[in-house]
């Protein structure tokens, strides 16, 4: 008798992403407008510097060695799974991991972030940018299957790429930027060589969500940090078209696809028209003035100033309390649901108990 063999994406990756259809996962409930069986809430940046079981292992590995090694992104992922008891893990991983893997010399330098070796600045550096062949990434799918393996059935495995403009950004500068000045000059200046770069990282982006995707994440999140930096007509002039068909390349996986991005109030109805089902918000603009710009019908994710975590334990309360009070606006107000998060990622000098105290809290809070 034939032998049926499965690949490892056909197994329990693949059950898995069928099941992440029912509203067994919290997140994705409140993502697609189920009823959680608790408030779902994790944290951007919560596998990380501010654990010391991270720093540990970190310690003996380089970041971008920790992020190619599936049995260390699983370890590191699931962390602050087992110990904040979120709703969500996320991949741990970085933006730049699939422009490494596609072949682009950098690194990630402690305390800066992604430095590029030869910043991509002319119609001729952007002809040669190389393409991402899936294999390059592989390791990143193996860790995905090692961590569902690993995940209780509630907890979502949140899958991520940067946006186009956050990868050209950190391309065009080579490093971190105040200004962005390179960027909006080759933007502004030279649009046509601007559209074949964004098109060509929309590409890396697309298949570095597919490997995460074909191997079972339950949901996705695109982070467009530094879009915030646009106004709205350059963002749908200049971005808008690429992160469109990013979403749209991907949506056939039926998984919640979640955007976001730092100091977006102003972009909020831009972003979210390039077509997520959950639009992130930072601490800037309160949800419900937040659905009131995007309109009804998606769920909105955030939004606590990760700094109320130095504050001390009244003005946390305080504060988490007042985000879910403006989460349950946002959803009588027409949003799908709301997923609680900070309104940008955990800062390293955060003590983690802070954290796990906040996530009693909010699950202690009954659902309206
Ligand atoms: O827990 C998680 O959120 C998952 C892991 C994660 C990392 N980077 C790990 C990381 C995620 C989702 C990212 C995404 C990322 N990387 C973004 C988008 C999110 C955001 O913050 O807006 C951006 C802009 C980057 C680029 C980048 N990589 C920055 C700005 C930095 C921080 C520089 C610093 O050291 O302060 C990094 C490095 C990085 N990425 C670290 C981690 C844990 C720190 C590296 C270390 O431990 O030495």
């Amino acid at each position: 008798m034939a032998q049926l063999t499965l690949m490892p994406h056909e197994s329990g990756a693949h059950n898995r992403r069928s099941r992440s259809h029912d509203s067994s996962f919290p997140l994705v409930a409140a993502a697609t407008g189920g009823r959680p069986t608790r408030r779902p809430v994790w944290f951007m940046r919560q596998a990380g510097r501010s654990l010391p079981e991270y720093r540990a292992i970190r310690a003996d590995h380089g970041m971008l060695e920790a992020c190619f090694d599936p049995a260390m992104v699983c370890e590191i992922t699931l962390q602050p799974v087992r110990r904040h008891d979120v709703d969500a893990a996320i991949l741990f991983s970085d933006i730049v991991v699939p422009l490494r893997a596609a072949g682009i010399d950098l690194d990630i330098v402690a305390g800066t972030g992604p430095v590029i070796a030869h910043p991509v600045r002319t119609a001729a550096d952007v002809a040669v940018l190389p393409r991402l062949d899936p294999a390059g990434v592989g390791a990143i799918g193996k860790a995905v299957e090692l961590i569902l393996g690993e995940l209780a059935d509630h907890t979502a495995l949140i899958g991520f790429a940067g946006a186009p403009f956050t990868l050209a950004s950190y391309l065009i500068e080579g490093g971190p930027s105040r200004t962005y000045a390179r960027t909006k000059a080759l933007m502004y200046g030279d649009p046509r060589t601007w559209n074949v770069l964004m098109g060509h990282l929309a590409d890396i982006t697309v298949t570095f969500l597919r490997v995460q995707l074909d191997a079972g994440v339950d949901a996705v999140q695109l982070f467009d940090s530094w879009a915030g930096q646009l106004s709205p007509a350059d963002y749908r002039h200049y971005v808008a078209p690429h992160s469109a068909r990013v979403f749209a390349e991907i949506a056939g996986y039926g998984v919640p696809r979640i955007h976001f991005g730092v100091g977006t109030g102003e972009l909020l109805p831009a972003m979210t028209e390039v077509g997520p089902d959950v639009i992130g918000v930072d601490w800037r603009v309160p949800l419900d003035e937040a659905v009131r710009r995007v309109g009804p019908g998606k769920a909105v994710q955030g939004n606590l100033d990760p700094t109320v975590l130095f504050a001390g334990a009244d003005v946390i309360e305080r504060e988490v309390r007042r985000v879910i009070d403006d989460g349950d606006r946002a959803v009588a107000a027409g949003a799908t649901g709301h997923i609680f998060n900070l309104g940008h990622g955990v800062l390293p000098t955060t003590d983690p108990d802070t954290l796990t105290r906040a996530v009693d809290l909010i699950h202690s809070v009954d659902l309206p």
